[in-house]
């Protein structure tokens, strides 16, 4: 039997921190249990959230609906070949830890993805991705439920339109579907990834010579957490914003005028930009607004110092967003889901 409870406090449910509360919250342990709410009145008749470990969303109200939690867990070797092993994770599962069993089994590829908070089934939402690699480049596939009908569907790579911080489900099927499970295709001998400067950086100072996948994740590791806030210490949601992408031309204007300007060239002949570089020569650092704030390490990251409420937040990005555009003329978009 799916308990469901009345009046929650999301605080515990968001890594923002931020107190809202909701109608109902359900916590579902197997798809069994998901039918079995899909079942109920309370289900047909209120509008619902999907939450896995609340690491990308931003609550600015109470939400007026079923909020529905993910715990579905397992971790399944589905089949394997000379080079490589297909393993499907449940949604519930941590992403984190998820990424510790491939790695205690040396099953290679998403080692650079250490650490990024939240659970399995929230990870093609946006394509997760950190250190030159995305989840896109070892996605398998994806078993979704209907919301509406129950009816269970496969997704593969070419249904999911992945890009950076993008996919599918955040726009032409946003709230359609459950993600239950998550496969991926894992290497047995590993192409190591360390092309972002920090990690080479990193596995030197670790005094480490031929890096092994667990030196890798270990190198990871040690660069977030020397950057972005715990958020079991200081409530946040990652990068606010993404990097902004912007045509040749934009960039040359820019370049020409600050120097120091950090970018990346990009295959389809436009740049990215550092939102954090942007954000943080427009004197941002550390600008609050009642409780929010930006955090001095990480200009990108948003920070609850305690008790700011979600519309602070938002507040705060908008004024962050005026900012870089006042100054550079470039618009950044939010990466967190904002509700
Ligand atoms: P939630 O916040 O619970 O949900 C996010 C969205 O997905 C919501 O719209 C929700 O409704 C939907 N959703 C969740 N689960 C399901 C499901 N099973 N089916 C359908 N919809 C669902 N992200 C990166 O890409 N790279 C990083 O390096 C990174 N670093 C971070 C560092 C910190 C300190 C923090 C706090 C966040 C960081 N993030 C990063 C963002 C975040 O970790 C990811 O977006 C993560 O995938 C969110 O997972 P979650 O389970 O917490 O999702
Ligand atoms: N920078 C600054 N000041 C700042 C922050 C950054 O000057 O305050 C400059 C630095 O020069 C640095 C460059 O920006 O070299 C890039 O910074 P960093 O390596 O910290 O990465 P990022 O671009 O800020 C992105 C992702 C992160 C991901 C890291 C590592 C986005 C929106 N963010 O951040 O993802 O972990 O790269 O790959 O793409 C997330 O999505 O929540 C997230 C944390």
């Amino acid at each position: 039997m799916v308990e469901t409870r009345q009046n929650v406090n999301l605080k515990g449910f968001n890594t923002f921190g931020i107190e809202v509360y909701c109608d109902l919250l359900a916590e579902i342990n197997s798809i069994e249990d998901f039918r079995e709410l899909t079942g109920s009145e309370l289900y047909k008749n209120s509008k619902k959230l999907i939450l896995g470990g609340g690491s990308n969303i931003l609550f600015t109200e109470n939400f007026k609906g079923l909020v529905i939690k993910n715990n579905i867990k397992g971790i399944f070797k589905i089949s394997e070949d000379e080079r490589s092993v297909i393993v499907k994770a449940m949604a519930g599962e941590v992403w984190h830890d998820f990424v510790m069993w491939c790695i205690q089994f040396d099953y290679a590829g998403l080692e650079n993805l250490s650490l990024i908070p939240g659970c399995v089934g929230a990870s093609p939402m946006q394509n997760i991705g950190a250190y030159g690699v995305e989840i896109k480049e070892l996605f398998e596939e994806l078993e979704a439920l209907d919301m509406e009908t129950g009816e269970a569907r496969i997704f593969k790579k070419q249904d999911c339109a992945f890009g950076y911080r993008e996919s599918v489900f955040k726009h032409q099927y946003k709230s359609r579907y459950i993600i239950v499970s998550v496969s991926f295709r894992l290497q047995k001998s590993p192409k190591l990834n360390t092309t972002y400067g920090a990690i080479n950086a990193e596995l030197e100072n670790m005094g480490v010579k031929n890096p092994s996948i667990k030196d890798v994740s270990q190198a990871v590791i040690r660069i977030r957490q020397s950057k972005l806030p715990d958020p079991r210490v200081t409530g946040n949601a990652g990068s606010f914003f993404k990097n902004p992408e912007v045509t040749a031309s934009k960039f040359s204007e820019l370049k020409d005028r600050f120097d120091a300007l950090v970018a990346y060239p990009l295959e389809n002949g436009r740049y990215k930009l550092a939102a954090g570089w942007l954000i943080e020569q427009c004197g941002l650092k550390g600008y609050e607004i009642n409780g929010a704030a930006v955090h001095t390490k990480q200009a990108l990251v948003l920070i609850n110092k305690g008790n700011a409420k979600g519309e602070d937040v938002l507040a705060l990005s908008t004024y962050v967003i005026k900012s870089v555009s006042e100054k550079f003329g470039v618009i950044l978009e939010r990466e967190v889901n904002i509700l």
